[in-house]
């Protein structure tokens, strides 16, 4: 009998095998180091992505073409040894292509990578895990349940730059929804957009349906990336602004035909969180919808990681942000009135739950 133990390479050992033995060494096989591996490659990898975005490597190659690392060094005024290994764990990550010692864009980074491609994530690299110091101290914040720097202390600086950088993503989104939700079909539709950001959601329904009108809100400064992004689009004469607290604002009751919550429930705590379903509620017109976008948690933590690992970016760099279940929101919705609750998924890794407030006399 051989004693159960511990061995980095079991399978390898050529007097273990099955030939030799006619069984294998050990019943007992210590589970690979990989997952651990790939933690603390982690924080590797995010930092060589954001390098190769600061130094405008996936833009420089699209104007250049294919081309060699001699030639990425001159143009991003870098140096060439430090670039190549650089470049090298791009490709490694499978974030850009090379052959024979031409590198070049994958299809991957033509549509997340460049600054203007169709679905770009550029801009939010940096800015999506929130604000970095935070990380290094996981543990005290943890410790004494108080985060170092939370994004509460300078919103506006921390939400610019995000909104500009999810705008793409969430107005994708909000224009495929159309086909779930027939927004451009309806007959000249109020949106209350809370929280707007860039607007992406009021912007994708102005655009498809010309008798739509929308009222925009967010905090100031916040708010002026929504007022050119309006205007970018072509729909700001039938855009109205209020700047503002969401949970303090003045809402006309029984007004909207859709109501936005997009991305803003999880920063809010489950408290903040209900009262903003509320105040949905009381705004959307009998026979309206609300459309609550967020990162949902599966029960079993699993399912969907993206999720839970947001909500633990949210623990991570603000007061009271949290992550909440499908079976969480959907009860919150139910007990401020809305019925018929529905999830849709108009582009991967984008969930909305759809509800309707009751028409009267139902
Ligand atoms: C994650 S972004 C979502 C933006 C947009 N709704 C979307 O789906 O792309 C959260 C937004 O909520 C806004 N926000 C945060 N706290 C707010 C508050 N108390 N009142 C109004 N807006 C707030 C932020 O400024 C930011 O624009």
């Amino acid at each position: 009998m051989f004693e159960q133990r511990d061995s980095p390479y079991p399978q390898l050992k050529k007097t273990h095998t099955m030939a030799r033995l006619g069984r294998p060494w050990t019943d007992h096989k210590p589970p690979p180091a990989a997952p651990v591996w790939s933690v603390i490659e982690g924080l590797g990898s995010y930092y060589i992505l954001l390098a190769a975005i600061e130094l405008d490597i996936f833009d420089v190659i699209d104007r250049t073409g294919p081309t060699r690392v001699e030639t990425l060094s001159k143009e991003t005024d870098s140096s060439t040894y430090h670039l190549r290994l650089l470049l090298d764990a791009v490709v490694a990550l499978g974030l850009l292509d090379q052959f024979d010692d031409i590198y070049q864009l994958n299809d991957t980074a033509k549509r997340y990578l460049l600054t203007d491609g169709p679905a770009s994530m550029a801009g939010l690299v940096a800015v999506a895990p929130g604000p970095q110091t935070n990380w290094a101290c996981l543990a005290d914040t943890v410790r004494s349940g108080r985060v170092a720097s939370p994004i509460e202390n300078d919103r506006a600086g921390f939400y610019v730059p995000l909104v500009e950088g999810t705008f793409t993503t969430m107005y994708r989104c909000a224009a495929r929804s159309d086909l779930k939700l027939g927004y451009s079909a309806m007959s000249s539709p109020r949106i209350l957009d809370l929280g707007a950001g860039g607007a992406p959601w009021a912007i994708a329904v102005l655009e498809r349906n010309s008798t739509a009108t929308a009222v925009v809100n967010d905090l100031p400064i916040v708010i002026d990336v929504a007022q050119r992004k309006v205007v970018q689009h072509g729909v700001a004469d039938r855009t109205e602004f209020l700047t503002g607290d969401f949970h303090q604002v003045d809402l006309p009751a029984d007004e909207f035909d859709l109501v936005i919550l997009g991305h803003v429930c999880r920063t809010e705590g489950a408290d903040g969180a209900i009262d903003l379903i509320k105040r949905a509620f009381a705004a959307t017109r009998p026979g309206g919808r609300l459309i609550l976008a967020d990162y949902f948690v599966d029960p079993e933590r699993k399912l969907n990681p993206h999720a839970v690992l947001m909500a633990a970016t949210m623990m991570a760099s603000t007061t009271r942000g949290a992550g909440f279940t499908h079976q969480q929101f959907a009860g919150w919705i139910r007990s401020a009135g809305f019925e018929a609750l529905r999830v849709i998924e108009p582009i991967g890794f984008q969930q909305q739950i759809v509800a309707s407030k009751p028409r009267e006399g139902q």
